[in-house]
């Protein structure tokens, strides 16, 4: 009976940053591992620890193992291996806006392709991870790294993804409750004003732009949003509270982290700041009746990885 083993890592992400909305997102260093085991014979085992282990279906609704037929299948390996054994390790805060579902979509696909030989390169890989997530912008820092730039043009995703020259650590507040992405959003209008729009594409571009070229003065207003984080603050009490905190301790800027709960500052590493943000985000948070903790993070640069063969 043929059986195959490999492990892969794949970071967690942020996405929107602000003014990207379903555009931009970054790959932070914070990871969830996947050793998978792909088996002839039918019927698959789940081993998951870590954060959220025990919301975690583990049967064929699994993220992670559809992931893995939707790639077989394209492979046309799906009938050679009709089962396996999915082993999680996670440290990505489940349904908070850290790219969780994205990193068990990237993971599923990436650890799949391996076991069958390399067939798709990573930007088939996007392909398939945009359509099953729905939208680029946490699956494509999850399989690239680094800060990307994400569009769909024609039904395909392309994704740019580049280093930053200005040195950022990111501080993550986790608040301790879960927010599906489907809710937030609903929450939000189907048109937008044109001063909205404007609001943002400049925002969104100079953001880019200032990141490129390491200019640290055009960030602080670059971070700020009018398309989708004012409808979804009555999901999260307490951001703008927590935003201000996070500035007033010395971020550039506070962001909703993709569809939240989770709110994300950008700090100069250069500041030596981070920590005190971090405080200044929980306590805002507490102020508001939520308990958080957070997480000082940098960013990861290389996105899904083998970890052995
Ligand atoms: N861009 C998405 C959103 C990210 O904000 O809804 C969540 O997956």
């Amino acid at each position: 009976m043929e059986e195959k083993s490999i492990r892969v890592r794949v970071p967690g992400t942020s996405a929107n940053c602000g003014p990207g909305f379903d555009t931009l997102g970054i790959a932070c260093t914070i990871y969830n591992e996947l050793e998978l085991t792909l088996r002839e014979a039918p019927g698959v085992e789940f081993f998951i620890t870590g954060e959220g282990a025990e919301n975690i279906p583990q049967d064929e609704r699994n993220i992670v193992w559809r992931s893995v037929r939707y790639l077989l299948e394209r492979a046309k390996a799906a009938d050679r291996f009709q089962g396996g054994i999915v082993r999680m390790k996670n440290e990505v805060p489940l349904s908070r806006g850290l790219g969780s579902s994205a990193t068990a979509i990237v993971a599923g696909l990436k650890a799949a392709n391996v076991l069958v030989g390399n067939m798709f390169n990573r930007r088939e890989l996007l392909q398939f991870a945009t359509r099953i997530e729905g939208h680029p912008d946490n699956v494509a820092p999850a399989i690239f790294g680094g800060f990307t730039v994400n569009i769909m043009n024609r039904g395909r995703a392309q994704s740019f993804s580049f280093l930053p020259k200005v040195r950022l650590k990111m501080v993550a507040a986790v608040p301790d409750f879960f927010l599906s992405t489907r809710v937030a959003r609903e929450v939000l209008p189907d048109m937008v004003s044109r001063q909205d729009a404007i609001f943002n594409i400049g925002r969104s571009s100079i953001l880019v732009a200032a990141l490129c070229r390491g200019n640290e003065f055009f960030l602080r207003h670059a971070f700020e949003d009018a398309l989708h984080q004012p409808y979804r603050s009555k999901l999260v009490p307490g951001m703008m509270d927590v935003f201000s905190a996070a500035k007033e301790a010395g971020a550039l800027g506070a962001t909703l982290s993709g569809a939240g709960p989770c709110l994300m500052a950008y700090v100069l590493e250069r500041d030596h700041c981070a920590e005190k943000v971090g405080q200044a985000m929980v306590e805002a948070f507490r102020k508001n009746d939520v308990e958080a903790k957070y997480l000082v993070l940098n960013l990861d640069t290389r996105g899904a990885r083998i970890i052995n063969e």
